[in-house]
């Protein structure tokens, strides 16, 4: 292969493009050395989909279509460069939507074509990992920035479509120590919302309405997967819905807010507990949290005392860093890119992605990608 050496610095102005368009969001962002935002731009579709009660593919690749372009050109003016200072092109290749995630591919593929510079196709679940990579000057971060992030390190990924806890291997490579039998945290969330009548996407939501609600008057069997980091949040999820028909049926009210708060606390018992144990089994020296769902507060501050108590570090990056965004993207991307590895053009877009998948993701050196 190449003979460059490996300490060879391969972006130019050290700055990557990043893309995501794998669900509800169509978002492209301008990062430098890999950890410094110059843009984050995200176009939601939340309103869209809202009247849907969930996100509807068609419509979400067709939003992605109308809106990456002026996207991506707002990303780069935001930064201050033009395409031709960008160094290379970092873009979501699954899992997510196959039609969503197409646009952001050929996008991605056709300007770097132009451009004639690499680009590499980034797995969406190693780009919310890879966003506690990001300086946030947001005092939100719960990472001060002064803890050097790098492998080994255990990952709690909680989103709307994966709840797992992730081993990210000194080789860079990921093992997956836990994952859900069934529902994602995230769609648990989503879907008790909805019932509620609290809308789309009901996380946010069902956190406001907790807040304002008593956990006991609404009581729940706790989620209980013995001997395993594996988690289950289906069972918890149907004792709530049948306590809320039978409530129904008795004509006793449903207080919203008593439900939220105590379906919300069985599932973010569930996910702290398994994560002390997975951090017991395993000591990390770190634990990074990932994933949509990591922006609600009370989560985040049960994973810091759990990790105070274990005496493990902790990092978290800022709520808007946790849902989805082109920043994490192209921090991931900017790992392969900095060591002359990219996608070659038959990159295509891969729905069902894992994190260990060598078979699609197979990285090429630059050099060879184009003449130059
Ligand atoms: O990571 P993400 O933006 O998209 C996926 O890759 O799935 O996660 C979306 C999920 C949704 O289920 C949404 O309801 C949830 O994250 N979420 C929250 C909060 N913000 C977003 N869940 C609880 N509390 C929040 N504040
Ligand atoms: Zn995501």
């Amino acid at each position: 292969m190449s003979s460059q050496p490996a300490e060879k610095h391969w972006l130019k102005n050290d700055l990557v493009l990043g893309i995501e368009t794998s669900c509800d969001e169509t978002s492209a962002a301008v990062i430098a050395h890999g950890c410094q935002i110059l843009s984050n731009v995200i176009s939601s579709q939340v309103e869209t989909h809202k009247i849907y009660g969930g996100v509807v593919p068609e419509i979400a690749s067709r939003q992605h279509l109308e809106q990456l372009n002026r996207v991506i050109d707002l990303a780069l003016q935001d930064a201050g460069v033009s395409l031709q200072d960008v160094g290379g092109i970092a873009v979501t290749c699954g899992p997510g939507l196959v039609g969503a995630l197409l646009i952001g591919v050929s996008t991605a593929k056709s300007m770097a074509y132009a451009a004639q510079i690499p680009f590499v196709g980034v797995n969406h679940l190693e780009g919310h990992i890879m966003a506690n990579l990001l300086l946030g000057n947001d005092k939100e971060n719960v990472n001060p920035g002064d803890l050097r992030i790098r492998p080994p390190a255990l990952a709690l990924l909680v989103s709307g479509g994966h709840t797992e806890l992730i081993s990210w291997q000194e080789d860079d490579s990921f093992a997956r120590l836990g994952a859900s039998c069934d529902d994602a945290a995230g769609e648990a969330l989503d879907k008790i919302a909805r019932l509620l009548g609290l809308g789309y996407p009901g996380g946010p939501a069902l956190e406001v309405a907790a807040q304002l609600g008593n956990k006991a008057s609404f009581p729940l069997p706790a989620v209980a997967m013995a001997g395993t980091l594996d988690f289950s949040f289906s069972g918890v999820k149907t004792a709530a819905i049948n306590s809320m028909q039978k409530a129904r049926q008795q004509n006793r009210a449903v207080e919203v807010n008593d439900v939220a708060a105590a379906f919300q606390a069985a599932v973010f018992e569930a996910i702290t507990s398994k994560t002390a144990q997975a951090i017991t089994i395993h000591r990390p020296e770190v634990l990074l949290v990932a994933g949509g769902v990591a922006a609600n507060k009370v989560l985040r501050k049960s994973l810091q005392d759990v990790c105070h108590h274990l005496k493990v570090n902790l990092s978290i990056p800022a709520s808007l860093l946790c849902t989805d965004n082109a920043a994490m993207i192209a921090a991931a991307g900017y790992r392969k890119l900095s060591r002359g590895l990219c996608s070659p053009l038959s990159l295509n877009a891969y729905p069902h992605l894992k994190l260990d998948d060598s078979e699609n993701l197979v990285y090429h050196e630059s050099c060879y990608l184009y003449d130059r």
